[in-house]
């Protein structure tokens, strides 16, 4: 055991992602108790079993092994800070937490996603900690998103939604545009940090053209107005000359040619490469727009980068882009920050079922 890393060993639970706890309970005087828990787990359906375990070092441990129920609080996403006071040792736990009685007046915390209100059937060693059996008594469940905890965080859950389209090589298949933005929303920030850190911005083709609809803001982000929603130029913005390169050109070719004659209109030559541009970006795998002023008020001169996502039927269905202050963004084609933006829309993309070109 003296070679066992216990630090590892943590690290290595916290890829088991929970939900959050608060158990509560009274003792014999009628004095209230309550510990964060993500121990919490579901044992029998008949008799109605659930279980928990608890440190035999938390101070509440006596209340815990001699009281006769307990009643399991499961914390909603917006309960951090309940999770939060209720993890540490010491002051009223309770302090401006709003409570109802339940079964023999155990406190239930009001707000909770459900609650299960038990009686302490058995308890059973477990090393340094107690495993509490419970039966269940009574319970209900609230509309509220349940709090989740991994990889030593806070975490927040949203449905999954692949299990229909999972194919047989468990790869994605007909993943529709939503789907796709969220499987990408929620690998933001893993490919912010895969890009060092820069701003991420993930577009989809709306009915007004190319439209932001997520941001992931670097540590250091490139602009504080940073809006979603934004419909942006497909013949001077990255993200849109990636839809103009890579979506089907029946899809954008008619707004891609309004936005060449208005600008023709108003005297803004297409500098006559437009076409090649577009060549060179189908090439690359990406666009790029260099030195670049997104607007008056953003005051800064950007680089950016977009890559394609494409779903299982090879349309494009996002746009994956990057932009940063130029002095931070080089701007050549090979360089680190495009190469890993390429490898990530690669990725994506491989997750929604996309097999290459067709
Ligand atoms: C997310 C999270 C989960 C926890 N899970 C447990 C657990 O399952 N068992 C446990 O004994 N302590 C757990 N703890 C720590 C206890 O909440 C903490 O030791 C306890 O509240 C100490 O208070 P006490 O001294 O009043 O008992 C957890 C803490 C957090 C933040």
């Amino acid at each position: 055991m003296s070679t066992f890393d216990k630090h590892e060993f943590r690290r290595t639970l916290g890829a088991f992602t929970t939900g959050v706890t608060v158990i509560t309970t009274l003792d014999a005087a009628g004095k209230r108790y309550g510990v964060t828990a993500n121990s919490f787990s579901s044992v029998s359906l008949d008799p109605p079993l659930i279980l928990w375990s608890q440190s035999l070092t938390s101070s509440s441990y006596p209340a815990f092994r001699d009281c006769e129920r307990f009643v399991v609080n499961i914390l909603a996403d917006h309960q951090v800070q309940i999770s939060n006071q209720f993890a540490k040792s010491g002051a009223d736990k309770f302090q401006g937490v709003a409570v109802q009685p339940g079964l023999g007046g155990m406190p239930i915390i009001d707000g909770c996603a459900a609650h299960l209100e038990c009686t302490k059937v058995t308890a059973y060693s477990g090393g340094d900690h107690i495993v509490y059996i419970g039966q269940v008594e009574r319970m209900h469940r609230a509309p509220h998103r349940p709090l989740a905890f991994g990889e030593g965080r806070y975490m927040v859950t949203f449905a999954h939604d692949l299990g229909e389209v999972l194919g047989a090589g468990g790869t994605t298949t007909g993943l529709s545009g939503l789907e796709a933005v969220r499987l990408a929303g929620a690998a933001l920030p893993e490919i912010c940090e895969q890009l060092g850190q820069r701003t991420l911005g993930l577009a989809v083709w709306g009915n007004q053209g190319a439209t932001i609809v997520r941001w992931e803001p670097s540590s250091a982000p490139v602009s504080p107005y940073l809006q979603t929603g934004v419909v942006v130029s497909l013949t001077q913005s990255a993200t849109g000359l990636a839809f103009a390169a890579f979506m089907r050109p029946e899809v954008v070719q008619a707004a891609v040619e309004r936005e060449l004659n208005t600008r023709a209109a108003e005297g803004q030559a297409d500098d006559g490469n437009f076409s090649s541009r577009l060549a060179e970006a189908r090439e690359q795998g990406l666009t790029r727009v260099v030195g670049a002023a997104p607007s008056p008020r953003h005051k800064v001169t950007v680089n950016a980068f977009s890559a394609p996502v494409f779903d299982a039927n090879g349309e494009m269905v996002l746009a994956l882009s990057t932009t940063c202050q130029a002095e931070r963004l080089e701007p050549d084609w090979d360089g680190a920050v495009p190469e890993a933006l390429r490898q990530a829309a690669n990725r994506l993309s491989t997750r929604l079922g996309y097999k290459g070109a067709r």
